[in-house]
């Protein structure tokens, strides 16, 4: 098990290159099973979850073949599809395989996908996935763990409406809706960039797709997609993570290829709490501004506060001035964090889904354990800011979402090395 030692204290400063957004490229990835021509991505992250989605992929009959000298460069090309099955063994590593359920359904009209169960965040259902699949005129049954659905000649478009606006079921079904009948209509849809991100891709292989980003999505199904062409978006919650970094500890950094509108209303929380954040050439510029200071956030779906950098911003407000109350809406269990933040010396209290966070001087370090992707990073800035030597434990976490961390950190100056 590779753990990380951090040594805290020390201000990061330079350029830290944000790489292509993990949950912008996974939807991607999958996508490529709606066409038999090649799909040529570039700025695709190397990370875990993504060599576990080709590894799904591969076996679905999707060949990725990476671009010699160009890191992040692939092109995908499914000419036929090998299989429709999406094996346990597979999903319950990556909850994001269920992405496949719509490509294939689209393209094979069937397909055998493992429910995905559910995560140290929550039980994660797919509820909406398979109800919107299912007025598209699949029929779906739900046995021995799997997911069964078929769609006898093909998808027809439909009017869905989502009871909550899902970023997985938005993808599943605008994926599927490329390939079907008619028009398909998505009320109440997922507003995140990265479906936008992922509809940019889709209309690159002739998908015609009007309104992503907002809450009505518009899908015309053509036959078929051909070729196309598409760059990753930059990771905003990676972006995100760093700029908190530097904030934690009196740093100033260029995130590289970051733009503020990715931010949502983080952007603004963050600015309250005292990161500074300027756009500067080629990317964004984060600094602490005069000191931190305890603000109130709550989690929404885009373009609210984003559930994936509330761990991080709770390491922030650990050494603000003053209390935070953060109260997480998405997901039922996304304070893991909280206890080991508590053995740094943190002070937060946790009532239901809010945490208040009263900010104390300074955060010592103590041997921690990371227990999911966004809870170990949280965990990394609070070691950054801590006094003294953090040893962070079970650190796979990060890998899945987090290309060369330590690589880009010592980088900009932190004191930090991985030990296998
Ligand atoms: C995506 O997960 C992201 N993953 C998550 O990032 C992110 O936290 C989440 O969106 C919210 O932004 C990927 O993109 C691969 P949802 P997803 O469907 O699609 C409920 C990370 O750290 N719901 O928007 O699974 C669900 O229980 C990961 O990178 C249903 O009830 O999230 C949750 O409460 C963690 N029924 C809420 O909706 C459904 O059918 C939002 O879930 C689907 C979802």
């Amino acid at each position: 098990m590779d753990r990380i030692i951090i040594r805290g204290g020390t201000p990061l400063k330079g350029r830290i290159p944000v790489s292509g957004a993990k949950n912008a490229a996974l939807p991607i990835l999958a996508a490529a099973i709606l066409s038999d021509e090649p799909l040529r991505l570039t700025n695709v992250p190397d990370l875990a979850d993504i060599h576990s989605m080709l590894r799904l992929l591969q076996i679905l009959g999707v060949e990725a073949r990476h671009v010699a000298g160009e890191p992040g460069s692939m092109e995908m090309r499914c000419t036929d599809v090998l299989s429709t099955v999406a094996p346990y063994e597979l999903v319950r590593k990556m909850r994001a395989s269920v992405l496949v359920l719509g490509p294939l359904l689209a393209r094979e009209h069937e397909a055998r996908v493992s429910l995905p169960g559910g995560c140290a965040i929550g039980t994660r259902p797919i509820d909406l996935h398979l109800s919107g699949l299912e007025r598209m005129g699949a029929r779906i049954e739900l046995a021995e763990g799997y997911v069964q659905a078929s769609a006898g000649d093909g998808l027809a478009g439909a009017e869905i409406r989502l009871a909550v606006p899902s970023v997985g079921a938005t993808e599943n079904l605008m994926m599927a809706a490329s390939l079907a009948r008619g028009e398909t209509v998505i009320e109440n849809a997922a507003r995140e960039p990265e479906i936008v991100d992922l509809a940019t891709c889709l209309r690159a292989m002739g998908a015609l797709i009007e309104g992503a980003g907002g809450e009505r999505i518009v899908i015309e199904g053509r036959d078929r997609l051909h070729a196309g062409a598409h760059a990753i978006m930059p990771d905003r919650i990676e972006a995100g993570t760093y700029a908190m970094a530097a904030a934690a500890t009196g740093g100033d950094v260029v995130l590289g290829g970051m733009h503020r509108d990715l931010f949502g209303a983080a952007g603004a929380s963050l600015e309250k709490a005292g990161v500074r954040l300027e756009d500067a050439p080629g990317g964004m510029r984060a600094s602490r501004a005069n000191g931190l200071h305890g603000t109130d956030v709550m989690t929404q779906p885009f373009p609210g506060f984003a559930t994936d950098l509330q761990a991080q911003f709770m390491a922030l407000m650990c050494v603000a001035d003053g209390a935070s109350m953060i109260t997480e809406t998405i997901f039922e269990n996304r304070f893991m964090h909280v206890p080991e933040l508590m053995r740094m010396g943190a002070n937060i209290t946790v009532q239901g889904s809010s945490a208040l966070v009263r900010g104390v001087d300074r955060l010592k370090a103590a041997p921690v354990m990371a227990t999911d992707l966004r809870a170990s990073v949280s965990l990394v800035i609070a070691a950054l800011a801590a006094e003294g030597r953090t040893e962070l434990n079970r650190i796979y976490h990060l890998d899945r979402g987090y290309e060369r961390l330590e690589r880009k950190l010592a980088d900009v100056g932190a004191d930090i090395e991985r030990i296998a």
